[in-house]
């Protein structure tokens, strides 16, 4: 189920904003009936009419891209920064799942599916995705204890699932770690290091779930398979994993 409002933005009729207009000025109608209410919920088989148009069903698209740096996940920017959009051409109204910073790199899903793009960031479902940071200056093992025990972060205790040391770098004062955390907060790994010291020089998302950035490469993407989102679903939901 999904909000009458964002059900008609997702459909690419007009923006959510607009959408809201529609449905506050009585123009929206879900199985024939006016609707005036902006939480009103609807889902899939429900029959929407804007404005005596019918929404279009659109077909479902879910996409992996691999982030460049330097570009925002956003669907427009008013500082006319590159977006994720940009290195689309789908006619789908696609947006990105969650956000990566302007400066991380990585594995990013997209779709025009707003019931998948919940499921990946429902906290409850516990989606691991790991990290690598490259840090100013060398962790030691204490920090990490800390680090691996939980940091409050806006709060809330951000407890990541995995914290490895990978490499130090003596000559230039730094190390690479691997973390794997499975909420979603904002700034949420240049916290976690922060708050024991450490600035995030370099990072990367490697992965979401099972999906990786296998076979591709900075700035391109591919679509994931059908059998790849039903298995995300089961992962999702999946309450004995690991
Ligand atoms: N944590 C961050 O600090 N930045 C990201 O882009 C993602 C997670």
């Amino acid at each position: 189920m999904l909000r009458l409002q964002k059900a008609i933005a997702d459909s690419g009729f007009c923006s959510r904003r607009k959408a809201e207009e529609y449905i506050v000025k009585g123009k929206v109608s879900v199985n024939g009936k006016k609707v005036t209410e902006l939480g009103t919920k609807v889902s899939e088989k429900d029959e929407i009419m804007v404005d005596g148009n019918a929404l279009l069903k659109q077909d479902k698209e879910y996409y992996v891209f691999y982030k460049p740096r330097g570009v925002i996940c956003s669907t427009n920017d008013d500082k006319g920064r590159k977006t994720v959009l940009d290195f689309f051409n789908s006619n789908k109204r696609l947006y990105p799942v969650g956000r990566l910073d302007y400066d991380t790199t990585g594995i990013i899903f997209l779709t025009n599916d707003g019931e998948f793009a919940n499921m990946m960031l429902h906290p409850k479902n516990n989606i691991p995705k790991v990290y690598i940071a490259k840090l100013s200056g060398v962790i030691d093992g204490a920090d990490i204890k800390k680090i691996k025990s939980g940091v409050v972060i806006d709060e809330v205790k951000c407890t990541p699932d995995r914290v490895k040391l990978k490499s130090v770098d003596r000559k230039n004062n730094t190390c690479i770690v691997q973390i794997t955390i499975h909420d979603g907060r904002n700034h949420e790994i240049k916290k976690i290091f922060g708050s024991v010291g450490h600035e995030v020089l370099k990072l990367k998302r490697e992965s979401i779930g099972f999906i990786t950035l296998d076979g591709l490469t900075s700035g391109k993407s591919r679509k994931l398979t059908t059998k790849e989102v039903k298995q995300l679903y089961a992962y999702a939901n999946d309450t004995k994993r690991e």
